[in-house]
Formats: structure tokens, sequence, C-alpha cells
């Protein structure tokens, strides 16, 4: 089956991007087996975009993974392109604006893949709830971006949000719960129809919900929780988990998860539904909607408080969680062995007076040819074809800050290549960025593939330290979290020919380079249409082929 959705990217309203008018976007939803036709048309007025369908791995279709610089030229303004994929897996995904920060901007919706019929999930629900997480800022895209791109000097940050959002609603100014929260605000009313009006969740008693919850944020990593109900967590980033049951969950950007849910409280009463920041600073408000039985109006507020919010410091809990995750029975199990590994310094350094994250003393600024078709043809000058460090110098302290200084941190463009079906592991190595307790929590997503999480650890990657890891229920996952100290290792086959990102999800982050580049087989890429190639080096290779013949 083909299913076709059309998406156009336009202004809905003053600095928020939609889709179709929407915000956020349609959820796109399909079956396994089914091809996706998406025409995109860009409406916006100035700005080029591509949008990634996150979790989808894309086998032989890596010119539709929606990375602009990387696996397309972006969509000018005027233009349509069509992304044309095949749907492998059945998950919870995402798709968002990839080219600049506009998923910051608001480019984003869910993307769900149900199993082909007569196929039956490993657990057993009546029904199912789509929840989308995210955050916002009332500073638009373009100044937040130009603070980051400052000299350090002049560097603004884009600090925290001021909203969290819950399907794209969010409150400014006063808060559901505010009579529970000891601090100023009012309580917030609505009728329940107006444009920022609360994603009330309406159930019926005594049934078992599958809620599906993703985050799209751009920074903050969030928790998630119901009052008076136990998460049953079945599924992360499309791939089933061992079921384990929790208050609530840690969420960071790029993350998804399904959890079951039973309707078995007192139906008379309204539950709290809580989104919450957990970072650095703890002043946002938590986002607040309600559970809702049917029974009683969706206005009333619970007469109990809100789930309790964590500090951003709460580092045992948030590992306590994430090592709670493993793979279901019945998973594939990663090769035994790994042919190669990269260990990956994560810090910052000041490159030309400006602040970047580096990866091995190098931060990432793309190309304008993408490297899909610079690889694939050859192009000798499109970027630098050197091998980029595999590791960083062992001498080097992750507790100072100022050993960054011996990394001789510069921009740079390169690709790690892989031989295709080589397996490699990848060890994101934590350290402190520049400034005191600046070790910071990054959520590292990698396109193009599921990889097995197989172990974390404090400190420092010592070799011998692979000896650890858990080769036998890892779980499959396309984003994982690098504690702040500490280090996340994760094992893949290069099976997928492609040139793929590998990134920090905080868009911020890979705004200021924090994101590196992977390719493999690409020789046997085929069937990249013309308009993913038409700028830069290959944009003019084409225009010469055509006034030559
Ligand atoms: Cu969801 Cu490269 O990102
Ligand atoms: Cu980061």
């Amino acid at each position: 089956m083909v299913c076709l959705g059309v998406v156009i990217v336009s202004f809905i309203s003053w600095r928020c991007k939609g889709i179709n008018g929407q915000f956020p976007g349609p959820t796109i939803r399909a079956e396994v087996g089914d091809t996706l036709h998406i025409a995109v048309t860009n409406k916006l007025f100035t700005e080029g975009i591509s949008i990634h369908w996150h979790g989808i791995r894309q086998f032989g279709t890596p010119w539709a993974d929606g990375t602009a610089s990387i696996s397309q030229c972006a969509i000018i303004p005027g233009e349509t392109f069509h992304y044309r994929f095949k749907l492998d897996k059945a998950g919870t995904f995402l798709y968002h604006g990839h080219n600049g920060m506009q998923r910051t901007g608001g480019l984003y919706g869910s993307l769900i893949v149900d199993l082909p019929k007569g196929q039956k999930e490993p657990f057993h629900y009546d029904d199912e709830i789509n929840i989308l997480l995210s955050d916002w800022w009332h500073k638009s895209v373009q100044d937040l971006e130009a603070g980051l791109s400052l000299d350090a000097e002049s560097f603004r940050w884009v600090y925290e949000p001021q909203s969290l959002l819950i399907n794209g609603r969010g409150q400014f100014g006063c808060s559901l719960g505010a009579n529970f929260i000891n601090h100023s605000l009012p309580v917030c009313h609505f009728k329940g129809d107006e444009e920022c009006a609360p994603y009330i969740v309406r159930v019926l008693p005594n049934k078992t919900y599958r809620m599906r919850i993703a985050s799209v944020a751009s920074l903050v990593s969030l928790n998630f929780a119901i009052s008076n109900h136990k998460m049953v967590v079945v599924e992360a980033d499309g791939n089933y988990v061992q079921p384990f049951t929790v208050d609530k969950i840690d969420i960071y950007s790029g993350e998804s998860y399904s959890v079951l849910i039973t309707t078995n409280q007192n139906p008379n009463q309204n539950y709290w539904i809580s989104s919450s920041h957990q970072d650095n600073n703890v002043s946002t408000t938590q986002a607040l909607t309600l559970l809702n039985y049917k029974r009683i109006s969706p206005s009333i507020l619970p007469s109990f408080p809100p789930p309790p919010t964590f500090p951003w410091y709460d580092f045992e809990g948030r590992k306590a969680f994430t090592k709670k995750i493993l793979a279901l029975k019945g998973t594939p199990q990663p090769p035994k062995y790994s042919q190669r590994r990269i260990v990956f310094l994560n810090t910052q350094d000041l490159i030309n007076g400006y602040i970047k994250f580096v990866l091995n003393g190098i931060s990432l600024s793309l190309p304008p040819t993408p490297y899909l078709g610079s690889i694939k043809f050859k192009l000798k000058n499109a970027f630098d074809w050197r091998a980029p460090p595999e590791n960083y110098p062992q001498d080097y302290d992750i507790d100072n800050e100022e050993t960054t200084k011996n990394l001789n941190s510069t921009l740079g463009n390169m690709v790690y290549m892989f031989p295709l079906n080589q397996v490699v592991d990848v060890v994101l190595q934590n350290a402190l960025g520049i400034g005191p307790n600046s070790s910071a929590f990054h959520p590292w997503h990698l396109h193009g593939h599921d990889f097995w999480v197989v172990g974390f650890g404090e400190g420092k990657f010592k070799d011998g330290d692979e000896k650890s890891f858990n080769l036998k229920n890892p779980p499959l996952k396309n984003t994982i979290v690098v504690f702040p100290y500490g280090w996340t290792a994760i094992r893949f086959r290069a099976d997928n020919p492609g040139v793929w990102a590998f990134h920090c999800h905080m868009e911020p982050h890979l705004h200021m380079g924090m994101g590196v580049v992977f390719a493999e087989g690409v020789q046997y890429v085929k069937g990249i249409p013309d308009q993913a190639l038409a700028c830069g080096l290959t944009g003019e290779m084409f225009v010469n082929k055509n006034t030559h013949s």
C-alpha cells in the first residue's frame, strides 16, 4: 500500500512554524510494509527546510532521511520535495525539521507505525493515547540562533524555555496547579476551546491504555508522570523492552516510549498529567493537563498536588531509570565482538573566540554540498576527506577544563567511513565543558540505525571496560543519554548504505557543533532524486552535464 500525505510547512502564527495549519503537525499513521509518500511544500518565505523521519532507518532510501547538508539539499521556499520510503518496523516515532534550529521553532509531529493486520503486540491494551512533549521559547529561533553564534564575550545561551508543551499546548503566566505549588502564579482557567487550553486525556474506567510518549524538546530533559497511575514501560524508541513499572519516566529529547496504564482509580475525580523540566535550572513551570474518566467535567481540578518535580542533579534517580531499560526476550542480540571502537570525548572549547561543542577536538560545521552526493560522486573538494580522530589524548583529564587546551580544537566536516557491515562500538565519553560543573546530559541520536546500548560507566572509559558490556539483553534504541562525568557505550552494525548523522539531540548543542557524520556502503546507494542533489557542487555537476549534452 502507498500512503500519500501532503505536508505543507508554513507560518501559522507569529514565529511559530506549523504544518498544514496545525501545530504540532498532523500525526502520520501507517502500517509496516506501507510505503509513505509525503510531499513537503515549503511555504516559508526565506528559509530552506528538510524533514527528518526520526527512528525510521530508511533502508534503500538514505536520500529520504531529511537531513539538510547530509542526505539532501534543503527544500527552498516555494518548492515541493517528495519523500518516499518504506516502513519496515512498527513503533512510536517522530518527524521534525532538520535544517538549523527549526525544530525549536515548532516544526514537528508524531509518526506512528502499526503492526501489519493480523500480527499482535506482545502486550494487551484496549485503546491508545498519543502524547508529544516539547518546550517553547518566546524569542524567535532566529534570535536564539543569533545569540549562540556570537563570540564568547557576547555569547547568549538560550537558557530555559518559557513553557513546556503537551501536544502543543502549554501555559504561561498561570498554572493549573498554582494552588499547590508555592509560588505567586494564579490558577489558569479555561473553558476548554481556547487555542492554548490543555489537551485533556479522556479515558473510560477499567481499561488498559497504551500511552505513546515522545519528546521533541529542543533542550530539556523531562519527566512525565500521571498521579495515582503506575506506568508499565513496554516500548522504547520503537523496540520492545522487558516490561517494568514506574511512577514517572525520564524522557530525553529524541526518545519515545509506550507505557501501559490501567484506569482503575476513582472515576469521579480528575488526575494530573505532568511534564516537568529536569535541567540545570528548574524555574520553568511544569506542564499540566488532566486525565479525565469521562464521568465528571474535565475542568474540575484535582484536590491534591501535582506529581513532584525532580532536580536536575538527581543523577542517581535518572541513571536508575535508564538502566531499567532492557530488551524484551526475542530481540536480536548484538554481535559478540566489535571490529572497531571509536571513543568520542564530549566537551566544549573555544575556537577562534567562539564557544563550540567538540568531539575529539572537532566541532561539526556542515558543508554546503550534501555528503550523500559528494561521497557517491567522489567530489574531492566537497568536504575534508581525511579520516577524523577515533580517540582523544590518553592523558586528557575529563575533570579539568584546562586540559581542553591540548585538544587544539578546530571546526571540521570529516566523515567516519565504515566498510559495509562492520561492527562498530562507539563510546561517548563525557567530560567538563567550559566552566565549573559543566558536564551535562547529552541525548545522542543515530540516524539510519538502531543500536544496542551495551554499557554505562563512571569516569573515564578504560581498555578492558568492554568486558562488562551487556551482550545478553541490551536494549535496541536510536537515542541514548550520556550522563555527566561518565560514559555510554553502544554497538551497531554499519549495514545501511548511506550517510548518517550521529548527534546530540539538544538542538542548541547540535547548532554549536555537537555531531559527527557516519558513512557506509555509499557506492551501493541508488535512485537519489535529482532534487536532493540540486545544490552546491552536485548541483553544478548537473548543470554542466545538461549544458554539455
Ligand atoms: Cu531527531 Cu538528527 O534528529
Ligand atoms: Cu548535548
